[in-house]
């Protein structure tokens, strides 16, 4: 006879699977009752496993080995996930391994899948300059697809850090330095990734990165400390979270920092109170990769024990990379450090997820190697990246009938070295997937010019200097280049290597002699339209003042020379819009456009020098946040208010008109900005409360109604209450922070 818990065992063993017949991924309910039904028969060191990711180590083509002591940990159930391991080939020998262990608890595959997985589209902060919450979503989409049919679950995106330091090598990877424009964006790429949602074949968990206030870091350091006040926390860097929550993201990633004083990895604060208490989040945490380790060095854990003690007490689910759950957490427990009911929750956590992910029904259900090969080959997505590629690029400056390039141009030269650049165009954060010779697949942006112009225009090329260093050998070869053209095209910029994690830089003006080979070119008399290539705002003065016509392209992914080369010849219109201010010097760092106004703002009434100011710079910005030109004009009239006194539950909509006054159809991004006069906690001098992309034909007019409300216009006051204060705002509409068109004012009542 068999043994009557070895009995309940089975039966509890064959109700797990046969339950998924009857209940959907998402059935919260039946989901939590296994997961319950789960945690009843797991060891204590099998919950730890659950609780710890380790990473694949990677060989030079991409595939990740199993070393001994990694099959032995995953055949014993003691890895909840792996990250770095990719492809579904890859994927299936660990899950495999996995599927050995007594419970058969399916691995997680997790990934930095940060804008694109196969097809890479731009840089995320290149895409938040398109303002198309539908296109970002939509790459967002393709990216998932691409990476669940590659055998990946999660991937460590999007970061939503407001980032209003331009030094910090991170930028690249987040949506600029406005709250509600990153907030919005937040929330279209986690719906984006999780498409209709866990359980369906193409969803990724999404993981809204770094809680909390990693982009504040200090001088713009990467892992520097963040000291902030809490209502600065509260109303610039935590909403793009809430937005993410709000969506539904399914993890969340903290961070490298400490925020006041905890690491964010230890802060039981913004974990448990704030995340998990206030906004009710059902997902899991993991930590940043070492982060639970690295609380020693910060000085905030005795010892690595210590530190896995602090970090699952805050509310640390998983541990990334570290090991210490998976050293000390186990004896932790044993010894009465840390309750069991905390391990107990965050692996329930983490077991939901796998639930939901339909891991248990099929634990091999992302590991089709023909929808990998059809989903990685579909051209639609090429397509796609190439559209949101070209309505990245922000037009800086534009002389009088430079762009769009004349189609009657015989000679142009096309010089620097990012013209026959092929992997700088993917950026940092790119994928490198197996098997894939990206010279074959990234568009250079050579090629595509050649191919758009055809044979009726001659391309002359010169790579002019390297993108570093001081070599000035070729600059003969470019200055030949440019005095046989009627028109030079320069692409300059970054090396793809310089932005991103622990890439942070100090200088940030054109790396190496790039401008001084602007500077030569130009003096050949030739038009000069400079495409400027990078991760970050750049500082190029003497390019800005000098040059015909500018270009910021950032770095543009696969896609990148078609997009380019389509914007050159004006088969699309410009009309991406700067989502982080340009400073005209690292000394005005951090400069950012919703700043408070000071008691002694530098303003041209100014009555004498005794103003916030440098003596030795202008206080405005190089480019201010919101600005990009079209090869359109816009005009904007009509302002009318359905009425000027905001009264309790009665929003005032603001209406408008806007005109495309030039001779091609162009989009515009509408931007309503508001500025509250007098508050009990100062105000900053405008902040962006909503935006519309309108599409318009010559001569079309887009009629436009802003609703102005109460939530709009609230703050967090001294005692962090969100409040709306009665008193007197001004609305301003514009084409930029520096370009407001249309002003009134309305007052805010009781
Ligand atoms: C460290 C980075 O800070 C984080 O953003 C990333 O997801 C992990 N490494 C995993 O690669």
């Amino acid at each position: 006879m068999m043994h009557p818990i070895r009995s309940a065992m089975r039966w509890s063993l064959l109700l797990l699977t046969i339950m998924p017949m009857f209940c959907r991924a998402s059935d919260p309910h039946a989901i939590d009752e296994k997961v319950q039904a789960l945690l009843t028969q797991m060891s204590l060191e099998e919950k730890v496993g659950q609780l710890t990711q380790y990473s694949a180590t990677w060989k030079a083509d991409g595939t990740a080995p199993i070393t001994e002591e990694m099959r032995d940990a995953i055949e014993h159930g003691l890895v909840g996930a792996m990250l770095n391991v990719l492809g579904t080939r890859d994927t299936r020998q660990y899950q495999e391994l996995a599927l050995h262990a007594r419970l058969k608890i399916p691995l997680l595959f997790g990934l930095d899948v940060i804008h694109g997985y196969k097809t890479t589209f731009p840089i995320p902060l290149a895409e938040a300059a398109s303002w198309d919450l539908d296109g970002i979503e939509r790459s967002a989409r393709i990216a998932a697809t691409e990476a669940a049919a590659s055998g990946i679950q999660w991937t460590f995106a999007p970061m939503v850090d407001i980032a209003r330091d331009p030094r910090w090598g991170r930028v690249m990877e987040g949506a600029g330095e406005d709250t509600l424009l990153a907030s919005r964006i937040a929330y279209a790429r986690v719906r984006g990734f999780q498409g209709a949602g866990l359980g369906e074949t193409d969803a990724l968990m999404a993981c809204a990165k770094h809680f909390a206030a990693y982009g504040a870091a200090v001088g713009g350091r990467d892992y520097n400390s963040v000291d902030m006040s809490e209502r600065m926390l509260w109303e610039t860097y935590l909403p793009p979270f809430k937005a993410a929550v709000d969506a539904g993201v399914a993890t969340l990633m903290n961070s490298f920092n400490d925020l006041n004083g905890i690491p964010a990895t230890g802060n039981r604060y913004l974990l448990r109170e704030v995340l998990k208490g206030q906004w009710n989040f059902d997902g899991f945490v993991v930590s940043d990769w070492h982060s639970i380790a690295e609380m020693v060095n910060h000085g905030f854990a005795a010892d690595e024990r210590d530190a896995a003690r602090l970090a699952m007490t805050a509310g640390n689910d998983m541990d990334m990379a570290s090991g210490v759950y998976r050293k000390y957490l186990g004896d932790l427990v044993a010894t009465g450090r840390v309750p069991l009911r905390l391990v107990d929750e965050a692996v329930g956590r983490i077991l939901r997820k796998k639930f939901e992910l339909g891991l248990f029904d099929d634990p091999y259900r992302f590991d089709d190697p023909r929808r990998e090969q059809a989903t990685l080959n579909d051209p639609e997505h090429g397509r796609a990246a190439r559209k949101i590629a070209a309505n990245s690029i922000v037009l800086l400056k534009n002389s009088p009938h430079v762009l769009p390039l004349s189609r009657s141009l015989k000679t142009i030269a096309f010089i620097g070295p990012m013209v026959k650049a092929n992997k700088d165009n993917l950026g940092g954060w790119s994928v490198t997937v197996p098997g894939v010779d990206y010279s074959q697949f990234v568009v250079s942006q050579w090629d595509a010019l050649r191919n758009k112009l055809g044979d009726g225009t001659r391309l002359v090329y010169a790579r002019g200097c390297d993108f570093v260093g001081e070599d000035r050998s070729g600059f003969a070869e470019a200055v030949d280049a440019a005095r046989q053209a009627e028109l030079v095209i320069m692409s300059v910029g970054e090396q793809w290597t310089m932005s991103g994690e622990a890439r942070s830089r100090s200088n940030i003006h054109l790396p190496g002699v790039q401008e001084d080979l602007i500077k030569a070119v130009q003096a050949t008399g030739k038009p000069v339209v400079v495409l400027i290539n990078a991760g970050r705002p750049l500082i190029f003065n003497w390019t800005a003042d000098n040059v015909a016509a500018i270009l910021y392209t950032w770095f543009l992914g696969s896609e990148a020379g078609n997009a380019i080369a389509d914007v050159l010849v004006g088969d699309v219109n410009p009309s991406a819009k700067l989502p982080i201010t340009f400073p005209r010097s690292e000394g005005q760092i951090p400069l950012y456009y919703n700043h408070f106004n000071t008691g002694r703002p530098d303003v041209p009434t100014a009555p004498d020098r005794f103003v916030s100011a440098y003596i030795d710079l202008e206080s405005s910005p190089r480019y201010a946040f919101g600005f990009g030109l079209s090869y359109t004009t816009f005009d904007y009239s009509g302002l009318s208010l359905s009425g000027k006194i905001m009264r309790a539950g009665e929003p005032i909509t603001l209406n408008l008109d806007v005109r495309n006054t030039g001779p091609i159809a162009g989009d515009e991004v509408v931007q309503l900005y508001s500025h509250q006069l007098a508050a009990s906690v100062v105000r900053p001098v405008m902040e962006l409360r909503d935006f519309r992309k309108v599409h318009l034909e010559p001569g079309q007019i887009a009629h436009i109604a802003f609703t102005v409300d109460r939530e709009m216009l609230a703050f967090y006051n001294a005692r962090l209450q969100r409040v709306a204060e009665p008193g007197d705002i001004e609305l301003m509409v514009g084409s930029s922070s520096a370009d407001i068109h249309l002003r009134t004012h309305i007052s805010l009542e009781e």
